[in-house]
């Protein structure tokens, strides 16, 4: 019989005929390959090799995840095709969130570069790296709107705004995907994790989420939908519930918009172990019923608990799950093994090991590292340094070693180890005797005498460079924090280097927004680096010397305090507005005593080497008609001293309508090279589909109305105008 499959195309109706209750449970039961790295998950099923051959034989397994040893794979492959009764091949899973052998910045890091296309590239490069180990299904791109720093998984996907976050989701789609599902180096995506698991109460991972639906339609939907459009045929389900209904057993979320509204076509999976969970949310008696109630409400696979192979074959033998349920499940799934070639290739990627990746990747990792840089502040143009004649002095826990370069959701880093922030200056360095490096404190304690060493260091050299921020430890899943500050021994060592007068240069680590203070907020220049991969080292050397300019712009909030957080551009006004700025604080609105209401670096924010000036925004006559368009346009200028690639942003805010409306919601962007002395014109074109919100009848809908819109370097800077979007039939 296997052997027939492995022939012919798959007839999946004759197979489904062909298969046991077991063998059908088996199809949506997925593991972690017991080789997996341990860092990623709870440890639940002891690793046990030969177990998981013998389930695999017993048609138990649709696939493994996470395996790191291609042999390993190659064995179990074996044991489906050829050892087990139907011979249904396994799909190989991992996480490739930003890369395989190659790490490329982390998604947070590669939203700020503003690019969709270097993301898709990036997608591209991980998924060519990952089908040649036998990976052809990524749990990426990670889609969830995180406006809550705290929460320590906003470093996996592309921040706080909508489109941005869309345009991302839909553009690591494509790059994982490729433009055949069943090309040698196509990956599957899974856009996870369905859904608003961003908006976990406090910030504090796997909390509980009470959203209204409205806000599920608004901020937290689009980027799956924009996923799906791009072609998606996975989703795993999140952790959270919602309004005491746990996602992964959400019926309406699931059923009526997934399969309803949507007709999403694709195969839904649980997160790890989330179907076994709904007992620890309360939510089911046992885990026989968490199996019944999370099947029935559409979660196809589950990971790694085994409840489905547990426990389906009874409910179906029961009638508490419709036999043509589990046929439909069944169905999707090995239309999904169909569609990538499995069946006719199963050995696919798994013969033998794969040579180094290919070096452009490496370029690619560099560029990628570069844009995704955003300077946040250049005192009288302190950067870029020279690379010849300046005593530096590299101080922090970040200066150098191997440690934390990466970023979290690296489980499969390549032979080559990534380039520290030391090797980086050292190797762009003409006198790389110039550069002395201490550590002065570690991430999260201080070091016997390290602020010492780390004052001497400061006072023999010209410039300060203070590696300071967040390690891996401190980003992630579970690894939310109370307080978005730099840890105290980090602070101090920057008072103390800082107190030597020294002009300094911070150069962040960090996964998420933080609440800078002190010697670190005042400090000239200000870099956030995020983490950036395996050429680290290189690309902040390559614009902190000017071989690169900055161009990155925040795609999240900075806080002047940590206390703002919950922190985003796009927020209501309130009966009761914050003051502006320059306008008088008032009383009774909307702040905090003791702190402005602005961020501290807006969303969008971020500088270049040159200086850019927005004029202001020309919309023509003003008038938007109903089935009409609208070009709204704004003269550059550059008169800085180099050429600039600046991120004009286009937002949009609707004064009035049947549903409060946002201060501002960025429309559009556009990324425009600008030379010193030039000056460019910005243009974006806005029609009626651009201003729609959801109603309060939860369906789309647009109303005429006046809207105030910018074109602006953030989305707290710019002067606005403003137009009528006319009612229809009126010209
Ligand atoms: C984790 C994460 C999910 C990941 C999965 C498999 O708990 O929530 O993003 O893909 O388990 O590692």
């Amino acid at each position: 019989m296997a052997s027939q499959l492995a022939a012919a195309a798959v007839d999946i109706d004759a197979l489904l005929a062909s298969m046991t209750l077991e063998e059908k449970a088996g199809q949506l039961s997925l593991y972690a390959s017991v080789d997996a790295n341990p860092s990623a998950n709870p440890a639940h099923l002891p690793p046990d090799v030969s177990r998981q051959l013998d389930d695999i034989r017993a048609g138990r397994v649709t696939g493994l995840f996470n395996g790191t040893s291609l042999a390993a794979k190659r064995r179990a492959q074996e044991a489906a095709v050829n050892e087990s009764r139907l011979g249904i091949p396994l799909l190989f899973a991992a996480d490739v969130i930003h890369g395989l052998r190659t790490v490329f910045p982390v998604p947070l890091a590669e939203a700020a570069s503003w690019e969709p296309a270097l993301a898709e590239r990036t997608a591209r490069a991980a998924a060519v790296e990952a089908a040649r180990e036998g990976v052809r299904w990524t749990f990426a791109p990670m889609v969830d709107i995180a406006r809550d720093a705290r929460w320590g998984r906003g470093v996996e996907g592309a921040g706080e705004d909508v489109l941005l976050a869309s345009r991302f989701a839909a553009a690591r789609v494509r790059g994982f995907q490729g433009s055949d599902l069943a090309a040698a180096d196509a990956v599957l995506a899974t856009p996870k994790h369905f859904v608003a698991y961003g908006a976990a109460e406090g910030g504090l991972d796997y909390n509980t989420v009470d959203v209204s639906d409205l806000t599920v339609r608004e901020t937290y939907l689009p980027p799956f939908k924009a996923a799906f459009d791009a072609g998606a045929l996975a989703v795993m389900t999140a952790f959270n519930e919602i309004a005491g209904t746990p996602m992964t057993a959400h019926a309406r979320w699931l059923q009526d918009l997934l399969r309803g509204e949507w007709r999403f076509p694709g195969v839904v999976i649980s997160d790890y172990h989330s179907d076994a969970e709904l007992v620890a949310h309360g939510f089911a008696v046992d885990e026989r019923q968490a199996a019944k109630l999370a099947f029935l409400a559409g979660t196809d696979i589950s990971m790694e608990s085994g409840l489905y192979a547990r426990y389906l074959p009874s409910l179906v033998a029961s009638g508490e799950v419709p036999p043509a349920r589990l046929d439909e499940a069944v169905r999707r799934v090995l239309a999904l093994k169909a569609k990538i070639g499995l069946f006719e290739a199963p050995m696919r990627g798994l013969e033998s090991p794969p040579g180094p990746p290919p070096v452009e990747h490496m370029a690619l990792a560099r560029e990628a590292a570069r844009r995704s840089i955003v300077l946040l502040k250049n005192e009288r143009g302190l950067l870029p340094l020279p690379k010849s004649g300046r005593r530096l002095a590299l101080i922090g826990p970040f200066a150098g070693g191997p440690a934390d370069l990466h970023g979290p959701w690296t489980l499969f880093p390549g032979g080559t180890p990534p380039v520290s922030l030391e090797a980086g200056l050292r190797g762009a360095l003409i006198d790389p005797d110039l550069l002395t490096v201490t550590r002065g404190a570690d991430a999260e304690a201080a070091i016997p005498g390290g602020i010492d060493a780390a004052v001497r260091a400061a006072r023999e050299a010209d410039v300060v460079l203070l590696a300071i921020g967040e390690s891996e430890a401190m980003s992630g899943e579970a690894r939310s924090r109370a307080e978005i500050i730099l840890p105290p021994a980090q602070q101090a060592l920057a008072e103390a280097v800082a107190a030597t007068g020294k002009p300094m240069v911070v150069l962040l680590r960090n996964g998420r927004a933080l609440a800078l203070a002190g010697a670190v907020q005042d400090a000239p220049a200000l870099l956030v680096t995020w983490f950036l991969g395996s050429q680290t080292g290189h690309a902040v050397a390559d614009v902190l010397f000017g071989d690169a300019a900055p161009s990155g712009r925040l795609p999240v909030s900075f806080p002047q305090s940590p206390g703002q957080v919950p922190l985003y551009y796009a927020h209501k006004p309130t009966g009761r507005p914050a003051p502006r700025e320059g306008e008088a604080p008032g009383f009774y609105n909307t702040r905090y005593l003791g702190t402005r209401h602005a961020a501290l670096y807006p969303f969008g924010h971020g500088l270049g080497y040159g200086h850019v000036r927005y004029g202001p925004v020309d919309v023509g006559e003003g008038r938007l008609p109903w089935n009409g368009k609208l070009r709204i346009r704004a003269l550059l200028t550059n008169d800085g001293p180099r050429e600039q690639d600046e991120v004009a942003q286009l937002y949009v805010r609707d004064r009035s309508a049947s549903v409060t409306r946002p201060v501002r919601e960025l429309k559009d962007f556009r990324r425009i090279r600008i030379a010193a002395g030039a000056t460019v014109e910005a243009e974006f074109e806005l029609s009626r589909g651009d201003l729609g919100f959801i109603g309060s009848d939860l369906q789309p809908t647009v109303e005429p109305g006046r809207f105030d819109v910018w074109i602006a370097p953030s989305a707290e800077r710019g002067s606005a105008s403003s137009f009528e979007l006319l009612p229809p039939a009126q010209r």
